[in-house]
């Protein structure tokens, strides 16, 4: 096309509804995620509900979380609840081996993750151990967790001072089996999944969705492997999962650090990101040969940047900074999971707080807390939570150029309808490292009566946020917002990201 970069949009053509479980999160006893990020202490000075954090709980609030995946990831492969439980002086240690082989003293167990799941008005997501728990311990613990009457685990529930039953409405089975949660070959996991799911119950009306362990990456056998027993989508367990990070280097040299990288490492992150939408819609293509229904989701309940640790910080800790880079990883994997929504039932970045993309870095020393560009694409796309998925073509100028085999336009946008039809939110990324870009919203079908827009920036690709430096990167209105013959026209600054929430007449 001529002119500058068209985005067009069909807002009378709603698709498949984008689940507000999409916008989902994880949170692993890893690092500093659980102890030092949700949970201080009722003895610390910071202040603290129960010994869970407020300042966390509030950040959180405008991210209207939808879900929070606990207690791993690895971990939980190796978690045994019932030390989680009682009074906190007389828990057992355990030796967290994955993460800094460091001792874990389990203060954060079930009834404070529940606590935290209700101040936050979450759903809770618990992932059980296959690895090396039982079939009976993962059995008791939803037993414990959602049953009310006086059945043996309602009832240690109730003596350790919860009387009525939580809601829990997913349940993981297991974790990564075929690597740090077991090292299972696919026909083992298939087998242990059908046995271990037939005893997670549902309790007093709790509906359950069971997860089983899904593939890492392109694995497409292990989900072949899960398929097939599924019995054209009647499996003991209602939707599989799958990871999938973003890097620029190898785990065995370098993955790259968080702040400081060339241009060419810029473009490299940024098409690997797009390169997440490829496993998704592989699995998702396995998937539909023996479920056409589909009947069973696909739940990517690992994903985003994995970059080295931050020099001179724990390496088991994953504890790494967030820039304008990691904001628009988030911004891209949002538009390819929009464009997913049928199959794609619930995605986990991981993770919440201080441990790889985080939306929440809290200072070691002053307790300071900092908002990360990843927070800010989350708020500002809270929006598409629920909504319909619209249809966003892209007619560009230029053909694209190739990084990492693969083309990667300079611009990439989604938009969705809102469910009860009167606004519409577009998502728009210039992921152009130094120049601005004009686009034109063409947009069809609804009038459009009124518009808001907000931009996500920083001085340069590596801008991040810090104690001195809090809002270093974050949302400020778009001014450049004009009307146009076909809708509105818009200049983003550079590396950016916007939003445009439009009123429909
Ligand atoms: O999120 C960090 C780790 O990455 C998880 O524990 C594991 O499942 C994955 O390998």
């Amino acid at each position: 096309t001529d002119g500058p970069a068209r985005v067009v949009i069909d807002l009378d053509l709603p698709g498949a509804t984008i689940s507000r479980h999409v916008y989902g999160h994880f949170a692993e006893h890893l690092g500093h995620c659980i102890y030092g990020g949700f949970f201080v202490g009722e003895d610390s000075e910071i202040p603290n509900t129960r010994g869970i954090r407020q300042d966390v709980v509030e950040a959180l609030r405008a991210l209207r979380i939808p879900n929070l995946r606990w207690p791993g990831g690895c971990f939980a492969d190796e978690y045994h609840w019932k030390d989680g439980i009682g009074p906190r002086a007389q828990r057992p240690r355990m030796v967290n081996s994955h993460w800094g082989d460091v001792v874990e003293d389990n203060s954060f167990g079930t009834h404070e993750f529940m606590d935290l799941v209700e101040m936050r008005g979450t759903d809770a997501y618990i992932s059980g151990n296959v690895g090396s728990g039982t079939v009976q311990e993962m059995s008791e613990w939803i037993e414990y967790l959602t049953r009310a009457d006086d059945s043996p685990m309602a009832a240690l529930r109730r003596q350790n001072g919860r009387e009525e039953p939580w809601t829990v409405p997913f349940s993981g089975i297991g974790n990564e089996s075929w690597g740090c949660g077991g090292n299972m070959r696919p026909e083992d996991y298939v087998a242990l999944a059908r046995q271990y799911s037939t005893f997670v119950r549902e309790h007093a009306g709790n509906r359950l969705t069971r997860i089983a362990a899904g593939a890492n990456n392109d694995d497409y056998a292990w989900t072949e492997a899960l398929m097939r027993s599924a019995d054209g989508g009647r499996a003991p367990w209602q939707a599989i999962s799958l990871h999938h990070y973003t890097s620029t280097g190898p785990a065995s040299v370098s993955r790259g650090s968080a702040t400081e990288f060339s241009e060419e490492e810029w473009y490299l992150a940024l098409s690997r990101a797009t390169r997440t939408e490829e496993p998704i819609a592989r699995h998702s293509t396995v998937m539909d040969r023996y479920d056409p229904e589909r009947s069973i989701g696909l739940v990517l309940d690992e994903w985003g940047t994995w970059w080295d640790v931050e020099p001179g910080t724990n390496p088991g800790f994953l504890y790494q900074q967030n820039t304008v880079r990691d904001s628009l990883v988030a911004a891209l994997h949002f538009d390819g999971f929009h464009r997913h929504a049928d199959r794609l039932v619930m995605t986990n970045i991981a993770q919440t707080v201080n441990v790889l993309q985080a939306m929440i870095l809290t200072d070691p020393d002053s307790g300071a807390l900092v908002l990360t560009p990843t927070y800010h694409v989350f708020a500002m796309n809270a929006g598409h939570q629920d909504a319909s998925a619209l249809a966003a073509y892209l007619l560009l100028p230029e053909e694209p150029e190739v990084v990492d085999g693969r083309a990667l336009p300079r611009v990439s946008a989604s938009a969705s309808l809102a469910a009860d039809g009167g606004s519409a939110l577009v998502s728009l990324s210039n992921l152009d490292a130094s120049a601005p870009r004009t686009l034109v919203l063409d947009l069809r079908g609804r009038e459009v009566t009124g518009y808001e827009a907000t931009v996500l920036t920083g001085e340069t690709t590596a801008a991040h946020n810090d104690p001195d430096h809090p809002d270093a990167v974050a949302p400020a209105p778009l001014t450049s917002v004009v009307a146009h013959e076909r809708g509105l026209e818009a200049t983003l600054p550079p590396h950016s990201f916007a939003t445009v929430r439009l009123e429909l007449g």
